[in-house]
């Protein structure tokens, strides 16, 4: 991979505490965490940042169901969330939540302030429909049968004295930037929604709610009985993380560093808070946009969305736990594309198992190992014994890979290097190295089954970093050596 040396800082959207994390915020953070790693290696200086979101009036109701305070429960959830770190090998440099008065409260006051100072804040009466699962007040257009399409809630009539952010303001400004891609929207299909959105204009928001009604949240700056609408404070953690709010010369230069940042992970359903409300705080305090904005789709189960209701919810521990890490990451990468809905199943997941990992990748891995253990250290002159078309294959899946990951089709840039398992199967079996009795020319032989492996390898390191690393304990293709050690099973068959 070329090397470079940028600042790369990379988010998840932070989640809400109202509940235990599932296999659609598994599918974010695994997500961000090819990105991260894929950055990491090519030499950046990267900065991926997770979290919890636990204001506001959705976690408070959940607490209360559960018999806990709200600071008690979004605790215990808030630690579930950090958990998918060890459960799902995520690299996260850092680890925001919205209760921190230390760390986010700061940023997010600074914040509002800033917007307060550009006039840009100011008092109205509202009466509107809140959906409480969207934290946002909805339209009529947005409900079905007179619930919310999306959360099958009816949503609630508030009438209140809120302050308001001058959104509209900036709708030009927002527009511009987005069709100039200064603000990058991927995929293309979700930037024609947004663009075709600002068409029919932008409206202010409300971005308070009364002290009296909800008092779990930020309070708004000199305004006792305001709190902080929860997505503005929500919003602020990408700033506050990185220091912003903290006053001292340090934490801001750290923040100078650090934002914009390059992307922000994210699904559809919350995209129009990314693409909107979020570049209109920045311009109004002043600050770069961030990068990219990368839109992913929904994970359904056995076609149906994944809902408490429907009891059909996905734990990712209980997965990992029964199949491992990387199959986990390796059915979410690569049978769910990335900027589309996609589909969980256990079939599914089996297939993908037994086909592409245990029969795939780790019976090639094995079969190799087998075939070349006696001979290792076998050396090599990479110009004389690697084949011209085996050579192409690997710089085809090179090329194609840098290119989808660059685009963001993780799937794809999985079926480059699954074409390379094809290719290096292929090669053995027409080769028959079992069948061959000159050492010299086994030698050769797994040497180009080893360039494969090797690439291989080396491509699959932001995917599934674990396996990669137990890859290469088995087949080290290395400057002018190839190492060849029988190990355990990559993916024991199921
Ligand atoms: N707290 C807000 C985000 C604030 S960001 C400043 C929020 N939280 S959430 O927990 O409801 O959802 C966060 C993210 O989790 C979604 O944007 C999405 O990335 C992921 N997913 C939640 N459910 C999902 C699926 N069923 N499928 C795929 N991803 C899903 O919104």
């Amino acid at each position: 991979m070329k090397k470079s040396q940028s600042k790369f800082y990379i988010t998840t959207p932070i989640f809400y505490t109202n509940g235990s994390p599932h296999l659609g915020h598994a599918f974010t953070s695994v997500l961000a965490d090819v990105l991260a790693r894929y950055h990491r290696i090519k030499g950046d200086n990267v900065r991926f940042l997770t979290g919890t979101d636990e204001h506001g009036a959705t976690n408070v109701r959940a607490a209360e169901a559960a018999g806990k305070s709200p600071v008690e429960f979004v605790t215990e959830i808030s630690a579930e969330f950090r958990e998918l770190r060890n459960a799902l090998n995520l690299s996260w440099d850092d680890f925001i939540r919205t209760s921190d008065q230390e760390r986010h409260w700061p940023g997010a006051e600074k914040l509002w302030r800033k917007l307060a100072r550009a006039g840009d804040l100011y008092r109205k009466k509202y009466r509107g429909l809140y959906c409480v699962g969207h934290e946002a007040f909805i339209t009529e257009k947005d409900l079905v049968g007179g619930k919310c399409a999306h959360h099958q809630k009816e949503p609630e009539v508030i009438e209140e004295e809120n302050w308001f952010f001058r959104l509209s303001k900036y709708q030009s400004k927002i527009e511009s930037s987005i069709k100039n891609q200064e603000l990058r929207i991927v995929p293309e299909s979700r930037r024609n929604e947004v663009l075709a959105f600002l068409g029919g204009g932008l409206e202010d928001v409300s971005f308070s709610r009364p002290r009296k009604d909800l008092s779990w949240g930020v309070p708004v700056p000199d305004d006792l009985d305001s709190t902080m609408y929860v997505w503005c404070d929500a919003l602020a953690n990408y700033l506050s993380a990185i220091g912003y709010g903290q006053g001292q010369n340090i934490e801001m230069s750290k923040f100078r560093e650090w934002w914009p940042a390059q992307v922000h992970v994210l699904a559809k359903d919350i995209l129009r808070f990314h693409a909107l409300i979020w570049p209109g705080m920045l311009l109004s305090a002043d600050l770069p946009l961030p990068q990219t904005l990368l839109v992913h789709g929904f994970i359904t189960v056995e076609s149906q969305k994944m809902s408490k209701t429907v009891g059909n919810v996905v734990n990712p521990l209980t997965l990992v736990r029964k199949y491992g890490i990387d199959p986990v990451r390796y059915y979410l990468l690569r049978e769910i594309a990335s900027t589309e809905d996609g589909d969980f199943s256990v079939s599914k997941f089996e297939q993908r198992y037994n086909g592409d990992l245990a029969n795939g990748l780790g019976n090639l891995v094995a079969r190799v190992a087998a075939l070349g253990e006696k001979l290792s250290p076998i050396r090599f002159d990479f110009k004389n014994h690697i084949e011209k078309e085996i050579d192409a294959a690997s710089d085809r899946a090179f090329t194609g890979y840098e290119h989808h990951i660059a685009e963001f089709r993780f799937n794809e840039a999985l079926a480059d290097i699954w074409a390379l398992v094809g290719a290096a199967d292929r090669y053995i079996n027409k080769k028959k190295p079992w069948a061959i009795a000159d050492e010299n020319e086994l030698r050769r032989v797994l040497t180009n089954a080893g360039y494969l492996i090797g690439t291989i390898t080396n491509l699959l390191e932001p995917f599934l970093p674990e396996s990669a690393g137990k890859i290469k304990k088995q087949i080290c293709f290395q400057d002018s050596v190839l190492e060849i050690k029988k190990g355990e099973p990559l993916f024991p068959r199921r």
